[in-house]
């Protein structure tokens, strides 16, 4: 990477998650649909974030299977679309210079700050930690994100809504390293799908897969139909012939993101608010549209499967691009904030001091 090469190089995309279980449909309106399509105008890697699923589950079972989990996130990312060809993944802690920069960041950052980040409050909770036990490397999750982000110098974050404050963290770290120490970093932007948040199949919350609401992209046809009879719609609809609400029904939510006949769910919801439709009907075509949208996904599971060796490559191939895009950021950091030359400097003063005694030595 030449200094002098930078005006014609591609932007650069980083984003990723962590290899805690599977994607679903929420996953793909709120950042992976954007990863796919943005994936041949930017430079893209995605980031397997293996130490940031630490900062909640340390624990050695946690540990033993992020060789699996990594291996079904990376199968998810290649059957929704990303292309291996043009997409780089990597996985987080075979990546030393992340450590690194997330500790020059620490010193950029106020716990005060950190402490208004409702997201992390929200993490500790989903993973039952109390206030008083929340982990100091919890509570700098968005700082180990940061360096991700900063590492390979992004320009474009693609997330869910929830990490939008924590990308929000990363301009202010890069603003001020930058301010401190000379212009290394561009300040990167979030970019939160168009639907920010789907809800569960239980109308309840976002769709997760820790509140059992999920569907999964990986999910075959029969699961997707059983899925998508047992929705939650309007609760006071006991009947076909009772007005129903459309806005904030996830039934509708589902249509208007994965069934692409509009006509068909206007129709439906103009049905709907006269009491003039049954559930079952919107179900079925809600099941038969998602089936649809999933198929070329199904087709891609197949494929790679056959060949798990494929994924696997991918993962070191990937790891190793970034190894040497990390190193090279690194040297940066390190000569613009002249930590570089410390020990240098330290060394000639240690070889001047000896060559000063040797004269003492000899004129005595
Ligand atoms: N925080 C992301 C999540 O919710 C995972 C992640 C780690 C990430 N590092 C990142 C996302 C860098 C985007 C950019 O799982």
């Amino acid at each position: 990477m030449h200094e002098t090469g930078k005006s014609q190089e591609r932007k650069r995309i980083l984003t990723g998650d962590r290899p805690t279980g599977r994607l679903h449909l929420g996953h793909y309106v709120g950042s992976l649909k954007a990863r796919v399509r943005l994936q041949q105008e930017y430079d893209t890697t995605l980031i397997v974030a293996d130490l940031h699923m630490l900062t909640t589950r340390p624990n050695r079972e946690a540990i033993e299977e992020i060789s699996e989990n990594a291996r079904g996130l990376v199968l998810d990312y290649l059957a929704a679309g990303i292309d291996p060809a043009v997409t780089s993944i990597y996985l987080q802690s075979a990546v030393r210079e992340t450590s690194e920069l997330n500790l020059i960041l620490e010193m950029l950052v106020s716990v005060n700050r950190l402490n208004r980040i409702p997201s992390i409050k929200e993490m500790a909770r989903a993973a039952n930690i109390s206030d008083e036990e929340l982990p100091f490397g919890l509570l700098g999750y968005p700082v180990l994100q940061a360096a991700d982000i900063l590492l390979p110098r992004a320009h474009l974050v693609p997330v869910g809504k929830d990490n939008e404050s924590h990308v929000e963290v990363t301009r202010e770290l890069a603003r001020r390293f930058n301010q401190l120490y000379g212009e290394v970093f561009p300040i990167p932007d979030a970019l939160v799908g168009e639907v920010p948040t789907l809800l569960g199949t239980d109308g309840q919350g976002k769709m997760s897969k820790s509140l059992g609401n999920a569907i999964y992209l990986s999910d075959d046809e029969k699961t997707v139909n059983k899925k998508v009879r047992g929705m939650y719609t309007d609760p006071k609809r006991v009947h076909a012939d009772i007005p129903g609400t459309v806005e904030g029904n996830p039934v509708f939510q589902y249509h208007d993101a994965f069934n692409p006949d509009k006509t068909q769910i206007e129709e439906f919801k103009s049905r709907y608010r006269e009491g003039k439709i049954g559930d079952v009907e919107i179900k079925d075509a809600l099941a038969l549209a998602i089936n649809r949208f999933l198929a070329p996904m199904r087709e891609r599971y197949c494929r790679y499967q056959e060949d798990p060796g494929f994924v696997d490559q991918a993962i070191i191939d990937g790891t190793e691009r970034m190894r040497a895009a990390a190193a090279d950021t690194m040297r940066t950091v390190r000569s613009a904030m002249g930590i570089a030359g410390a020990l240098n400097r330290i060394a000639r003063t240690a070889e001047k001091r000896r060559k000063r005694l040797e004269k003492v030595e000899q004129a005595g």
